[in-house]
């Protein structure tokens, strides 16, 4: 008891030291560690994902399965509140290109499952009605394939996305012209594969997603076209498959396609029939559908982040001794190294020419996290819960 008051004494006595100059908004102590299962960090992740999901160019919309930590950095007096987050992500099956809200998405099924982990600083001025993400970064990984074996010994347990074998190309190539041959004028063509699996289905079935572009060739000029198409802008993205089923000559092939809304995604703008908003909307969402303005105008409000991909676990154990149950996910997220923290140029998120400039510290580590974190998730099973 004597220790501990002691040493409460003793921080408190440094503490005042070390301020001589007073540094207002970087106090460590000002730096609230939040309730990971409320209302109010839940909603405020959900603007965070939709952002995430909305500057992405690449890759599937991600969902959130639970916030890991969540900190609050109160700022100046009208200056609002810069927030650091951690979140528990799975990737849901919509591509990132269809825009379409996260909660409209279905996560994958358990031996497809990709997850893993967010990091994001997010601003929320509320007097001003500002939300901005300065910065994410996100790394993945696929579900590692000891534990499909373990958990579903029946499961097909392949690599997401796996080109080395020519069979999904093929896949893809063949159910794509199996598309154009029933399209009625336009033709399309491949952009890219952006997701694989197979499974024995009476025989061998290879399955995979892929984008297509339009292609200018109409359909009378059939197989003589070669005109390259101008751009590569993907319309949309099908889902092909190829089966040989066993004592049955040929193959069986089957393909759906679904397209992108045209309209340009635009940072804030979203179209309300497509980002079904809950039939009671948060504070924050309100506020954030009334906000296009000032967040759309400036390019400088574009956030910064990226989403890194690693491999299945087990290939990274391969040949090495390690038994490390817990699976790390590197997620660096730095805008500064400093302690005490520095400014960060928010004026141009204000419409009043004023300078305006918020604090961010360095991210702050979990160790600190609430008794309440990380909130309850909503796929549980251990093998894709990031640590
Ligand atoms: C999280 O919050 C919900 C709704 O408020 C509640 O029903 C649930 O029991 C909470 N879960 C945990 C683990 O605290
Ligand atoms: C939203 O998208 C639908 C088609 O999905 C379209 O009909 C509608 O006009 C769009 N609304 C706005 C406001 O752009
Ligand atoms: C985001 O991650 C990349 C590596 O994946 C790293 O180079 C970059 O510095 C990170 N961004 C920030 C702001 O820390």
């Amino acid at each position: 008891m004597n220790v501990l008051l002691l040493l409460v004494l003793c921080t408190l006595a440094m503490g005042c030291g070390a301020t001589s100059p007073p540094q207002p908004a970087a106090r460590p102590s000002s730096l609230l560690s939040l309730d990971c299962n409320s209302s109010y960090v839940l909603d405020i992740a959900n603007d965070i994902l939709q952002d995430i999901n909305r500057d992405r160019k690449d890759g599937y919309v991600l969902g959130l399965n639970r916030v890991s930590d969540a900190r609050e950095h109160r700022q100046e007096a009208g200056l609002g509140s810069l927030f650091y987050f951690t979140l528990d992500v799975l990737e849901t099956g919509c591509h990132v290109l269809s825009r379409t809200s996260w909660k409209n998405c279905e996560v994958r099924i358990f031996h497809e499952s990709v997850y893993g982990q967010c990091k994001a600083i997010f601003y929320i001025n509320k007097e001003k009605r500002i939300f901005y993400l300065p910065a994410y970064n996100c790394t993945l990984r696929p579900v590692s394939q000891s534990a499909i074996i373990m958990t579903c010994p029946d499961c097909p347990s392949t690599s997401p996305y796996d080109l080395s074998n020519p069979r999904f190309m093929e896949t893809a190539t063949e159910s794509l012209a199996k598309y154009n041959s029933e399209s009625p004028s336009k033709q399309y063509s491949l952009v890219k594969i952006t997701k694989t699996s197979s499974q024995w289905v009476f025989g061998p079935a290879y399955f995979v997603e892929y984008l297509i572009k339009e292609s200018p060739c109409v359909k009378s000029e059939g197989s003589s076209c070669a005109l390259e198409s101008p751009g590569s802008v993907p319309v949309g993205i099908c889902h092909g498959s190829l089966g040989e089923p066993q004592g049955n000559q040929g193959k069986i092939i089957s393909v759906t396609c679904s397209f992108f809304n045209s309209q340009a995604p635009t940072p804030r703008g979203e179209n309300a029939t497509v980002n079904q908003r809950p039939a009671n909307p948060s504070k924050t969402e309100e506020l954030q559908q009334q906000n296009t303005a000032p967040t759309n105008s400036p390019t400088k409000a574009v956030p910064k982040g990226s989403v890194q991909y690693l491999p299945d676990w087990d290939k990274k154990r391969e040949g090495s001794q390690e038994k490390d149950p817990i699976e790390t996910f590197p997620v660096q997220l730095d805008l500064t190294t400093n302690p005490q923290g520095e400014p960060l140029d928010v004026s141009f998120l204000f419409q009043e020419p004023m300078e305006e400039k918020v604090v961010v510290l360095p991210f702050p580590s979990k160790e600190q996290r609430s008794a309440e974190c990380p909130g309850p998730a909503q796929k549980g099973y251990p093998f894709i819960l990031p640590s």
